[in-house]
């Protein structure tokens, strides 16, 4: 029998990265490509489209030149993405009407300020699972429509398209042939019921958003339609779609409810599978569609923090305290503890559980004797923190996590995985394979096309590399817990 393969597309906020994948989950090829980030005014950010779509057929290329295997020896494409940010689109070129609104961008907030209300929030939440947010879709919709000539009218007349990028690229691959979406992305936009699993028309009227310009919502793994021979020389079949955090929770085979997984990549997104139950939470973290397969949805919640990763870029890139991000595990390994200094990263506001967007970050607890080294470390601290702020309500939400399972770039740092055990005081569970974003739309792709019979076959190919047991003391981690705290207090807005 011929080896199969499938191929992963991640289209990140930063990046898109093509992976080509063998049947038990290894990676055999792989190719990325950074593209531009505008920034046109202050906390606005948008990504050009068309750019991501001619990177990320670049990196489907390439990926199968690394990997040496033929488009046709492909059995079925996932692709995964970014979610939140919101292109709209002429129907008839395929030309976007504007650049992409990101996810970060904050131009909405106003909007959300004016017309949010405990009761308006109430009743959003229990539609939704999410809150009155500049973070999800609807309200970038909304400014397009309002703020971009007659891009109102042609939506209504039906000439137009929205998308999160799963189904801006998905259009692009099929050249026009399909536009759709997933549950688990179509549960991000604030215009999506997540118990009726359909648009809802009164979230619509309430966001002024035609339902002529929504795609329609499948399963994560359903029959997308086929990548166009233009493109990949054979008509691949696409059979997964999934938001990247919901990828991460598949590809970590968290399938049993209470079982959670964290990413750390730009920001950190801790999910929990919460199983057939969509439960509300009292600490506003987001219900969201965890995956839906066989038209049965998985429900999760989801605790999102903004800033991760992006803190260790930002020593790198703004205070050049760094060359190399890996640098930074020597450097908090060499001292036994930062001395009292905390940094919170709150650069773009807080994310859960405070929702604060006028937080900005700060350093505390400086003296003469703090150098680089208690920096650096305080910005790793500062996410694991962050990670139990989350682990705390979730537990009083749903169920406490009794074990962690990672992924993310930032945990390929040894000393990160260690912090994050004694700081949470449960083991950290770090796979083989840390794209597991990729890994699992690989895997909601091989589920359709039958390379896979069940989530229980994908679950056996879950292997921890390493777990890391927490090692320090139990209350002199409460101790530096409850600094963090009083930290995070001293930047609130409110
Ligand atoms: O909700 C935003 C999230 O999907 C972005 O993930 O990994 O592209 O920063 P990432």
């Amino acid at each position: 029998m011929s080896a199969v393969y499938l191929l992963a597309i991640d289209q990140g906020t930063t990046s898109s990265r093509a992976i080509v994948f063998a049947r038990d989950g290894s990676i055999v090829g792989s190719a990325q490509r950074e593209f531009r980030q505008y920034f046109p005014a202050e906390a606005w950010v948008e990504h050009d489209a068309d750019e991501i779509w001619r990177i990320t057929l670049a990196v489907c290329r390439d990926a199968l030149t690394d990997a040496g295997v033929a488009a046709n020896d492909i059995a079925g494409c996932g692709i995964t993405n970014q979610r939140e940010t919101t292109v709209i689109w002429d129907r008839a070129t395929g030309r976007p009407v504007h650049r992409a609104i990101v996810w970060q961008d904050r131009r909405t907030a106003d909007w959300c300020r004016e017309h949010g209300s405990d009761e308006r929030e109430a009743w959003l939440q229990a539609r939704t699972g999410l809150l009155l947010d500049p973070y999800f879709s609807a309200t970038k919709i909304r400014w397009l429509l309002d703020n971009v000539d007659g891009v109102r009218e042609r939506a209504e007349a039906g000439e137009l398209a929205f998308g999160t990028i799963d189904t801006w690229l998905l259009w692009q691959l099929t050249n026009g042939r399909a536009h759709a979406t997933d549950a688990s992305n179509a549960s991000r936009t604030l215009l999506f019921n997540i118990h009726t699993q359909d648009w809802d028309d009164e979230l619509l009227a309430f966001f002024g958003v035609p339902r002529a310009l929504l795609p329609d919502v499948h399963d994560n793994a359903a029959d997308f339609g086929r990548i166009d021979a233009d493109h990949l020389d054979a008509a691949i079949p696409i059979g997964g779609m999934v938001g990247d955090q919901q990828g991460a929770l598949v590809g970590q085979a968290c399938f049993e409810p209470g079982m959670v997984k964290s990413t750390y990549g730009t920001g950190c997104f801790l999910v929990l599978n919460l199983g057939r139950e969509a439960v509300t939470s009292r600490h506003r973290l987001l219900t969201t569609v965890g995956y839906r397969l066989n038209g049965e949805t998985t429900y999760a919640l989801e605790g999102s923090i903004f800033v991760a990763g992006a803190a260790v870029q930002w020593l790198r890139d703004a205070l050049h305290l760094i060359e190399q991000a890996p640098e930074t595990q020597a450097m908090a390994e060499s001292i036994d503890g930062t001395d009292g200094v905390y940094l919170v990263p709150a650069f773009t506001g807080l994310g859960a559980p405070y929702w604060d967007p006028a937080a900005r970050g700060a350093i505390f607890g400086l003296t003469r004797d703090t150098g680089i080294k208690q920096i650096v470390r305080a910005a790793l601290e500062s996410t694991c923190y962050q990670t139990r702020d989350l682990v705390e309500v979730i537990g009083d939400d749903a169920v406490t996590p009794t074990e962690l399972r990672v992924d993310g770039g930032m945990v390929a740092n040894d000393w990160v995985c260690r912090c994050l055990a004694d700081v949470l005081q449960i083991p950290v569970a770090r796979p083989g394979v840390i794209e597991t974003t990729a890994l699992g739309a690989a895997y909601l792709a091989g589920l359709q096309v039958g390379v896979y019979d069940s989530l229980a076959e994908i679950g056996a190919l879950w292997q921890a590399q390493q777990t890391f047991a927490p090692q320090r003391d139990a209350a002199a981690m409460q101790g530096l817990y409850e600094g963090w705290l009083a930290a995070v207090q001293r930047v609130r807005s409110g």
